[in-house]
């Protein structure tokens, strides 16, 4: 794997905190995107900041945290190349690597714990895509958003 990148707006200062440090602790190399001053912020530009530094190298992968996970997975998915499965459970974290190739995790800090955001990170990261018949459909989203 190569770099992990995080990135949240105001509402996720503490879970993205606590996620990083779970993970430096493992020994990945996280880059933190901010925001870190706690000031209200727009997480659409975040999502596609996050985004577009995960798509430089097939490897990466992101982790985008705000209030619900919605805003900015959608400002995520909009970059080219970006697959960022929402999720708050860990089996959707499992299979959004297996199905989809997600290349960002994203999730909410107002509607899940700090704990099962760890987990959820912890499935994300150790889950291989499965390929095989997911290979074609996965192709499918990169080639489109142009
Ligand atoms: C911020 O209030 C909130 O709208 C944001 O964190 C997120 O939940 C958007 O989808």
């Amino acid at each position: 794997m190569n770099k992990i990148y995080i990135a949240n707006d105001h509402t996720a200062i503490e879970m993205k905190n606590a996620i990083k440090n779970h993970l430096e602790k493992k020994g990945y190399e996280v880059i933190d995107l901010g925001n870190n001053d706690g000031n209200s912020c727009n997480y659409a530009n975040i999502g596609i900041t996050l985004a577009e530094a995960v798509v430089t190298d097939e490897n990466n992968k992101g982790i985008a945290l705000c209030g619900t996970g919605i805003g900015i997975s959608i400002a995520a998915n909009k970059v080219k190349g970006a697959r960022a499965g929402l999720v708050y459970e860990v089996q959707t974290a499992e299979l959004t690597r297996q199905h989809n190739n997600a290349n960002i995790l994203a999730t909410g800090a107002r509607l899940i714990a700090v704990d099962k955001a760890l987990l959820l990170v912890d499935t994300f990261l150790n889950t291989e895509f499965e390929g095989g018949r997911h290979q074609e459909r996965v192709g499918t989203l990169d080639e489109y958003n142009k």
